[in-house]
């Protein structure tokens, strides 16, 4: 069984009332049901993780060395300048997906720029909550396609 880590990052804990017109009126937990529902249906194995800390999203990254094929992650207003973050999931060589619930490229400029997305197998922009179920859809097929990820 091939295992996905979800990462959150800053904020994210809470959509529901945050900016309901641009994130959406589902709460984070919500989402989570929503990914773990389709998960099973997969037959992937999922775990998430919030942290509205950097390093905390770091240790994260590092710990799950060994543990997951893949990670697919909203590195929330980090997405825009974490060198670190990038760096963690250069690091630690696990396949990443970047999911953004709103379209970062039409919104103010500095949202426009992912330091994260270099080092992503891909980015999922603009879709909402949706977002992070193309995600999944996104590894289940690569999982199915080859052996890289
Ligand atoms: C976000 C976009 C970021 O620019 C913002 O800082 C967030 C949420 C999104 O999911 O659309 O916190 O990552």
């Amino acid at each position: 069984m091939k295992r996905v880590l979800v990462i959150n990052g800053p904020n994210l804990n809470l959509l529901g009332t945050r900016e309901k017109n641009i994130y959406g009126i589902e709460t984070l937990d919500d989402i989570e049901k929503r990914i773990a529902d389709e998960a099973e249906a997969y037959n992937i194995k999922v775990d998430f993780f919030q942290s509205n800390h950097e390093g905390g999203i770091i240790d994260r990254i590092h710990e799950a060395r060994g543990k997951y094929d893949a990670i697919i992650i909203n590195p929330g207003a980090f997405t825009h300048y974490s060198i670190a973050i990038r760096d963690a999931i250069k690091a630690v060589e696990i396949p990443s997906i970047e999911v953004h619930l709103s379209n970062i490229y039409n919104r103010e400029e500095f949202r426009s720029k992912s330091v994260i997305a270099p080092v992503c197998v891909g980015q999922i922009s603009g879709f909402g909550s949706i977002g992070y179920l193309l995600a999944l859809k996104a590894t289940d097929l690569l999982f199915k396609q080859d052996d890289t990820i």
